[in-house]
C-alpha cells in the first residue's frame, strides 16, 4: 500500500512509502501531470506527489542528511542561483506554492531554454532570469527582496557571488543555502579546506553559519552550508 505523511520538521515536504516499502521524500506537484526529470509521481486523494531524488537534487540530499535549517517553506520568496534545467527548482516551486515565488537564475543558453520548456511554462511561481549570477546588478529590475537565496553554481567562486546577491536582494535575517562543489574551486585542495575557506568568506560578509554537512553518498566532495544573514554585521 502507498502511504504519505508530512515531514516531521519541514513544511511542504512529505514522506511517501511506495509498494516496495521504501520511504522517500516527495513534494506535492504545482503542475500535476507534468514531469520534469522522469521522477516517479503518485496520486493520493486529489494531490499528485512527486518523488524527490536525492541523487539528482542536493537539496533533497541535504534533507536526508538531516540538515538543521531548511528555510524554504510554503509562501517563501527564493532567489535560486544556478537553476540548470530545473530539477531542484521544480521541487522548490512545489514547496513554496502559489503564495511563494522562485527567481531562477541561469546563464547557459541551452540549459535556460530547457528550464523554460520543462518548468517555467507550467509553473506561474517560477520567474526565469537569464543572467550571470556573478553580476547581480544586471537583474535588479526583475526582482524584489527575497527571504532565501539558494546557490548551486559549481564555479571557481561560490560564496562570493552568493554574498554579492545577498547584499542586493536578501532580507536582513534571511537565510541561505550554499551547495559547494569542492572540485570546481580547487582540485588540488582537500575538500574540507575548500569548505572552510568558503565559510570564512560567508562569515566575513555577515553570515552566521548554522550548519555544514557533507552530501555523501548522494554527491561526492560536495557540502551544503546553511547560514543566516545579518546586514548590520556585514
Ligand atoms: C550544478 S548545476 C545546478 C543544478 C541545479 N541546482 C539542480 O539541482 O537542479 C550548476 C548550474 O549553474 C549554472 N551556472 C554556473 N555559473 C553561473 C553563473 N555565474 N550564473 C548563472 N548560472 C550559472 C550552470 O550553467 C549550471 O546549469
Amino acid at each position: 500500500m502507498v502511504t504519505v505523511e508530512p515531514h516531521e520538521r519541514f513544511s511542504g515536504i512529505y514522506w511517501i512509502t511506495l509498494e516496495d516499502g521504501i520511504r522517500r521524500l516527495a513534494t506535492i506537484s504545482f503542475a500535476p501531470g507534468i514531469k520534469v526529470y522522469g521522477e516517479i509521481t503518485v496520486n493520493i486523494g486529489d494531490k499528485e506527489y512527486r518523488v524527490w531524488n536525492p541523487y539528482r537534487s542536493k537539496l533533497a540530499a541535504s534533507i536526508l542528511k538531516e540538515v538543521s535549517l531548511m528555510p524554504i517553506k510554503p509562501g517563501s520568496k527564493v532567489l535560486y542561483l544556478g537553476a540548470s534545467t530545473g530539477t531542484t527548482v521544480s521541487h522548490v516551486s512545489d514547496i513554496v506554492g502559489d503564495q511563494g515565488i522562485v527567481y531562477a537564475v541561469e546563464f547557459a543558453p541551452r540549459v535556460a531554454r530547457e528550464l523554460i520548456e520543462k518548468v517555467v511554462k507550467y509553473r506561474s511561481n517560477v520567474i526565469p532570469i537569464y543572467q550571470d549570477a556573478t553580476q547581480p546588478h544586471n537583474y535588479s529590475a526583475l526582482l524584489d527582496e527575497v527571504d532565501i537565496i539558494y546557490c548551486d553554481i559549481a564555479q571557481p567562486q561560490q560564496a562570493k557571488p552568493l554574498a554579492d546577491n545577498a547584499d542586493l536582494y536578501l532580507a536582513d535575517g534571511g537565510s541561505i543555502m550554499l551547495a559547494i562543489k569542492a572540485m570546481s574551486i580547487d582540485v588540488t585542495k582537500e575538500p574540507s579546506e575548500t569548505y572552510k575557506k568558503e565559510m570564512k568568506i560567508l562569515e566575513q560578509r555577515g553570515f552566521n553559519i548554522i550548519d555544514a554537512i557533507h552530501l555523501e553518498p548522494y554527491d561526492k566532495d560536495h557540502a551544503m552550508i546553511t547560514a543566516r544573514y545579518s546586514r548590520k554585521s556585514s
